[in-house]
């Protein structure tokens, strides 16, 4: 059972001869508990296949199964009951809903699904992310790094199959950037969710245990990156896009 599987998934935009085939013959299997990246340059599709991943967008052929489900096949509401459940999806703009509080937008997933929420479960979110004594303040009165620190605690509250991030240090100043991504590796270690991280900086993709590049809709080529070292990861970029 894989974390993730994406089999010849194709996405493209526009109709008939205008068509652009964006994604196309798109592979990849992530692990139960593994830690990846997506690079490519901007335009290279990797917001697509996020968005297709967690059932936002449709799928033109090819199927990608979370947790065994193939969420190109379920319809508008049941795919965002299965996204509440089984994906937590972190966006570069956070995502937070400005008139609730932090704690409110760590549980909100889990209302919306009438689950109840559990104390224990946001107290130790709140500590792994560093918000401690911060539960009741509105998003407005945080750091952009204390915002998408709520919205990660938000996305791993329900502990799914697997975190998709959309350049998540987007929005984020460098040593911003740079806490953010140590938070994760650590975070990782501790919480079942694999996490499927976009982005096009290598301190960010140093990150995580494997890096792949995405190219011509398809993925071109995947390292595995023990070493973490950013300057590996650019060496590698520059010469899959030379
Ligand atoms: N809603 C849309 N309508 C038409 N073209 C789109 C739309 N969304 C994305 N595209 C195009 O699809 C390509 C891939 O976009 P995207 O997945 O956002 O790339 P990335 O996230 O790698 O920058 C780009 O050429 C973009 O212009
Ligand atoms: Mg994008």
């Amino acid at each position: 059972m894989y974390a993730l599987k994406a089999t010849e998934l194709c996405r493209g935009y526009g109709t008939g001869d205008l068509k652009t085939k964006v994604l196309d013959g798109f592979d990849l299997t992530l692990a139960p508990g593994a830690f990846e990246v997506l690079m490519g340059p901007s335009g290279s599709g990797k917001s697509t296949f996020l968005h297709v991943a967690a059932g936002l967008l449709t799928a033109d052929a090819g199927t990608v199964e979370i947790g065994g489900t193939d969420v190109t096949a379920l319809g508008d509401g049941a795919a965002a009951k299965f996204r509440r459940r089984h994906v937590g999806v972190v966006f570069q703009s956070f995502n937070l809903v400005d008139t609730l509080d932090v704690a409110a937008n760590i549980e909100l997933p889990v209302r919306l699904d009438h689950g109840r929420p559990n104390a224990e479960r946001l107290a130790a979110l709140v500590s792994k992310l560093g918000l401690e004594g911060k539960e009741h303040r509105l998003p407005d009165a945080l750091s952009g790094g204390e915002r998408q620190r709520v919205a990660i605690a938000r996305a791993l509250y329900a502990e799914p199959d697997v975190i998709l991030a959309d350049e998540p240090t987007g929005n984020l100043d460098v040593s911003a950037a740079k806490s953010l991504c140590d938070l994760l590796r650590g975070i990782h270690a501790e919480e079942r969710s694999a996490i499927f991280l976009v982005t096009h900086d290598p301190v960010v993709a140093a990150a995580a245990d494997r890096v792949h590049f995405l190219k011509n809709g398809k993925i071109a080529v995947s390292h595995d990156t023990p070493s973490h070292d950013p300057a590996e990861i650019s060496r590698l970029y520059l010469e899959t896009y030379k």
